[in-house]
Order: structure tokens, then sequence, then C-alpha cells
């Protein structure tokens, strides 16, 4: 699939009566790079998983190219194009790395797997291993690696960084900004590790309480010291 714009418009959800999102619109053009930003319980995986349907929806809508995902299922949002790797690294630990990228390929053949070895050639090197004898770095692979075999037009990214040695978050940010680069794919990055993200990203949102409370560009965020300092709460970057 090619990559296709998102919309979002006045998203407002939550869990249960708890409503955690409230009017958050923005709109990604096709092929950029999102960084979505925020410190802790801001609302950042609630979004990534209201796009992918799987909160309750109080309002609002969403829009992948022209098709207006809003009241499908996560199911049908994936085959529409829309690839979510969740913050929990949901890999199954008694299969092997080869039998958990399966998973991802659904109907295509198996040949089609060394896309996902030539993306991470570690997972080539411990295909036969289980997903409980992986490092975390290689979870995080074997999860993203299991979402891009199904071809998503929109992938949304959680803390894919989260707890790894930096060595490890070097090789994951040079695999995304190659699939970036393909230009097959519009990417949301969810990182608390701001530098990495601004990198990465061409356009940013900063959430705060469920909102978005600032929206621009990443040079324009890093000379936005007060923002900075207010929203993201470290003292500067760069
Ligand atoms: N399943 C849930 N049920 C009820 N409330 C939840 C649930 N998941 C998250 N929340 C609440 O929603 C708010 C936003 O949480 P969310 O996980 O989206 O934050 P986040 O920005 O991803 O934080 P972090 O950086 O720690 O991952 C928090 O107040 C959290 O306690
Ligand atoms: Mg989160």
């Amino acid at each position: 699939m090619p990559a296709t714009p998102l919309e979002v418009e006045n998203l407002s959800a939550g869990y249960g009566p708890t409503r955690v999102l409230e009017s958050v619109s923005f709109s990604v053009p096709a092929g950029a790079r999102l960084a979505v930003l925020g410190r802790n319980g801001m609302g950042k995986t609630t979004l990534l998983a209201t796009l992918a349907g799987q909160t309750r929806r109080y309002g609002g809508q969403i829009r992948i190219g022209e098709t207006d995902v809003t009241g499908i299922s996560s199911a049908l949002r994936a085959r529409t194009g829309l690839g979510y790797v969740p913050q929990a690294r949901c890999i199954f630990p008694t299969l092997t790395v080869e039998e958990n990228l399966f998973v991802g390929l659904k109907d295509r053949p198996k040949s089609d797997l060394q896309e996902a070895y030539a993306m991470f050639p570690r997972l080539f090197e411990r295909k036969r291993n289980l997903g409980s004898q992986l490092s975390g770095g290689e979870q995080q692979m074997l999860s993203t690696a299991r979402t891009i075999l199904g071809r998503p037009s929109v992938l949304l990214l959680d803390e894919p960084l989260e707890g790894l040695a930096p060595v490890i978050c070097e090789e994951l940010m040079k695999a995304f900004a190659a699939l970036a680069n393909a230009g097959d794919m519009t990417i949301l990055l969810v990182e608390q590790r701001i530098q990495s993200a601004l990198d990465f990203a061409d356009h940013v949102i900063v959430l705060e309480r469920g909102r978005v409370a600032w929206r621009g560009t990443p040079s324009a965020l890093v000379a936005d010291h007060d923002t900075v300092e207010r929203l993201l709460g470290v003292g500067g970057l760069h």
C-alpha cells in the first residue's frame, strides 16, 4: 500500500467513563513523520490506541486517506492500512522468531519474510530462538517487523526505544528512517527520547493532559525553550 495521509478531528476518547483525550486534532501528510511527545500519563499511548480502535471513543473522526475509519473495528483498520506497534511488545513467547513473523505475513508467501530479515538482520540470526529468549531490543525489532510485514500505509510506533541501550536505539532509529525514506509509510512515533524523535520527525505535536498543547516543526520546538521546559520537563535540547 502507498503511504496515505492521516487526519484526526476533534477526537475525544478514554476508558469506560474516564476521558483521557479531549478534542485532539491534527493531520499528517502522506509519507510524513510525526513525533508525538509529552510527559508520562499525558495520553500518548491512548492516542495511538484510539487510532487503532482499542479505546472508547466519545467523539471525533479519524480518516486514513479517503477512508473514514472512525466507526470500524481494529481488525478492519489494520486491513485499511493501519499498523500498530504497541508500547508493550506483544510477541508470542512460546513461538520462535520465525513463527512470530508468520503471524504478520497473513496471506503473503513465506519468502516475503526476507523483508523483515533485511530490515533487522539480527532476527535472521535468531530466527529459531523462542520469543522468550530475546533481548528487549530484539523483541522490539520482532514486534515492529511483524507489523511491517502487513505493509501498513500508516505506522504507529509507541516508545520503541523504551529501556534499550543506546547502540540498539541507534539501530532501530536507522531502520525507521529507512522505512520512512522508502516513502510508502506515514509514521507516528511516540518517544520519551526527545532528541531521537526530533531527529527523525518532520512534524511534532506535544500532548498535555489529553490535549494538543503545541504543534510545529522539530526546529521550532528546539528554539522554544519555554515549551520544552513546561511541556516536556527538560531544561533544553541541543
Ligand atoms: N486502561 C486504562 N484504564 C483507565 N485509565 C487508563 C488506562 N490506560 C491509561 N489510563 C490513564 O490515561 C491517562 C493517559 O495514559 P497514557 O498511557 O495514554 O499516557 P502516556 O502519555 O502514554 O504515558 P507514558 O509516557 O507513561 O507511556 C493516564 O492518566 C492513565 O492513568
Ligand atoms: Mg505510553
